[in-house]
């Protein structure tokens, strides 16, 4: 199987430096102050950098909240997340926070998937700003969805690329939510309950990026429920494929925050994972969403 990654080994703008971490995704940009505000010609290289890199990477920025809405907003119009509340005063930005005495619960976002992919317009990017972080561990993970659809074969991206796939917001919804007292972080406080998450939308199971032309495999273990037309039975062995195919270790890259460090992704090409392995540490960080389309 041939892998096709097309992350260029040095990538040089006039006004700010990418170096790419990894085979797969992901590179560190530099020369930018995300506290100042971004000159046209600096944002374009940016997104130019962020259609080929997928996640961006911007090391010990000193931001406040209203920095870090400025600079998602160059993204796009902000998007307010329905499945989990934001700050009080503040409804555009959700503190991802795990206290130090919240042991052995689950972590927001810590099983793969691709934001709100079950709504009618996921988010097309997320940006997470890092304020506290353990001394080890909380790191995120990214996998490249490109390369995913691309390492299959032929006759399989055939059968996939006319075939859709049902989301629903299991975890947020009534029909298939989680027990009440399953024991989850009582500091970022999940939307529970809403009928809404409930419906069932089709979205293709391989969708083509509206600024690159690329087509990614869009599944991900937390809403993809079953194809159309298939009952989950039928579609779990296709489904479990899938979802561990797209999460293999030459299409991810893993990092390691640091304090100030911000990363932006794009939820249409990419799915995310955050590792919960720091009981006994507290990690707090912001976290904006850019508006989406709908996938197609
Ligand atoms: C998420 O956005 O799913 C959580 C990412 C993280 O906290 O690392």
């Amino acid at each position: 199987m041939h892998l096709s990654s097309h992350v260029q080994p040095m990538s040089q703008f006039e006004h700010i430096s990418v170096r790419p971490l990894s085979g797969a995704l992901g590179a560190e940009v530099s020369r930018v102050d995300l506290s100042e505000p971004i000159p046209d010609k600096v944002f374009a290289e940016i997104l130019s950098a962020f259609h080929t890199h997928l996640v961006l990477f911007f090391r010990a920025q000193t931001l406040t909240r209203d920095h870090l809405k400025a600079f998602s907003r160059r993204f796009g119009p902000l998007f307010r997340q329905p499945n989990v509340e934001a700050l009080a005063g503040d409804p555009d930005v959700v503190a991802v926070l795990k206290e130090a005495n919240e042991t052995g619960i689950s972590t927001f976002g810590g099983t793969w998937h691709s934001d709100l992919s079950y709504l009618e317009a996921p988010p097309m990017g997320s940006v997470l700003y890092a304020v506290e972080v353990p001394p080890h561990g909380g790191d995120t993970i990214w996998a490249n969805q490109y390369l995913a659809y691309e390492a299959l074969s032929d006759g399989f991206k055939k059968m996939l690329d006319g075939l859709a796939c049902v989301q629903v917001g299991a975890p947020h919804g009534v029909a298939h939510a989680p027990p009440a007292d399953l024991a989850v972080s009582r500091s970022i406080r999940l939307v529970r309950g809403d009928p809404e998450a409930d419906r069932e939308r089709l979205h293709p199971t391989v969708r083509t990026h509206p600024e690159t032309g690329r087509k990614a495999l869009f599944v991900n273990s937390v809403y993809s429920l079953r194809f159309e037309d298939m009952s989950a039975e039928e579609s779990a062995p296709l489904l479990r494929y899938l979802f561990d195919h797209a999460t293999r270790p030459e299409f991810c890259f893993r990092f390691s925050w640091g304090r100030g460090d911000l990363a932006v992704w794009d939820n249409r090409c990419t799915q995310h994972l955050a590792v919960n392995d720091y009981d006994g540490f507290r990690r707090l960080m912001y976290r904006t969403a850019v508006a989406g389309d709908r996938p197609r």
